[in-house]
């Protein structure tokens, strides 16, 4: 049985893949953003092993989920589910003076991926809408762009890819993968949305703790169990890297040596 720790598993895809996964019989710690949310994670998921607490758009407190993951030792997977939105309406600004929008979906997987000691596999949540992710990762922070909340949602999820596919040629030993939920109906997806949310959370817990072969790969996109072709510039090594130093350099972290 693996051990998993999941980010933003207070409620929507990351509760229940860590709910599927404890009824497979898999150790899981959970994280919400504060101890109210942690209150209601632990009544939503009694069973699980332990609830990390830190706002990600924070880098001190993203800082703090990553000791105290750290602490309570080896993990065989790491879920980067935590996400916002892209109904933001205008460049809300966190306490670091960047984007809320940028900081949690984008900076803090790469500084949980930075400082939490890696796992067997690592997956990386991602959405459709990065196909329309601006490649040219000129303006990560939205300081020459006027704000477009739909727009800097696809950047962010068009730069996890990118940070899932930097990390699988750093990191070899390491299954590094991303994937799609599709539209799914949790409170960001919207009561509508016509996907199969089942198969949202399953492919996360199948990257995860997943025995099958095609599983068991690096490097690579999913929706729904099936690889799924990635917008084609998150394959480009440049971009990747850019993404990779210019996180670094805007966090003041620098990402751990291959494992
Ligand atoms: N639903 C979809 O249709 C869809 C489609 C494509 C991709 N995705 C991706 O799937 C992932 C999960 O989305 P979801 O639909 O399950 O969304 P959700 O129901 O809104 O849940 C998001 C989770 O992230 C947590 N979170 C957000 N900001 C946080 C912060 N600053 N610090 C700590 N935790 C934070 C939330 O905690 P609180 O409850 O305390 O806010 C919640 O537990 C996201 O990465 C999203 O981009 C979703």
């Amino acid at each position: 049985m693996a051990r998993v720790f999941i980010t933003g598993s207070s409620e929507g895809l990351g509760l229940m893949a860590g709910q599927l996964l404890i009824a497979q019989g898999h150790g899981v710690v959970l994280h919400a953003r504060n101890d109210q949310r942690a209150t209601d994670t632990r009544r939503a998921s009694s069973a699980a092993e332990g609830i990390v607490i830190g706002d990600l758009q924070s880098i001190a407190q993203t800082r703090q989920v990553a000791e105290q993951v750290n602490a309570l030792g080896a993990f065989d997977a790491v879920i980067h589910n935590a996400g916002v939105g892209y109904r933001e309406p205008r460049r809300l600004v966190t306490e670091d003076g960047l984007p809320h929008v940028f900081a949690v979906n984008t900076l803090a997987p790469y500084i949980l991926t930075a400082l939490i000691h890696p796992p067997r596999r690592l997956v990386y949540l991602s959405s459709g809408l990065h196909q329309n992710g601006d490649a040219s990762l000129h303006d990560l922070t939205w300081e020459k762009r006027p704000w477009r909340g739909q727009q800097a949602y696809s950047d962010s999820k068009f730069h996890d890819v990118l940070l899932a596919f930097a990390i699988a040629r750093r990191w070899p030993k390491v299954f590094s993968n991303a994937l799609e939920p599709g539209w799914v109906p949790t409170r960001m997806g919207g009561a509508g949305a016509p996907d199969d949310l089942k198969a949202g959370y399953q492919t996360q817990v199948w990257l995860a703790v997943g025995n099958d072969k095609q599983a068991k790969v690096s490097g690579e996109y999913f929706y729904h169990q099936k690889l799924r072709s990635p917008k084609a510039e998150t394959r480009d090594h440049d971009r990747q890297e850019k993404l990779v130093e210019d996180c670094h350099r805007i966090s003041g972290i620098k990402l751990l040596p291959a494992p």
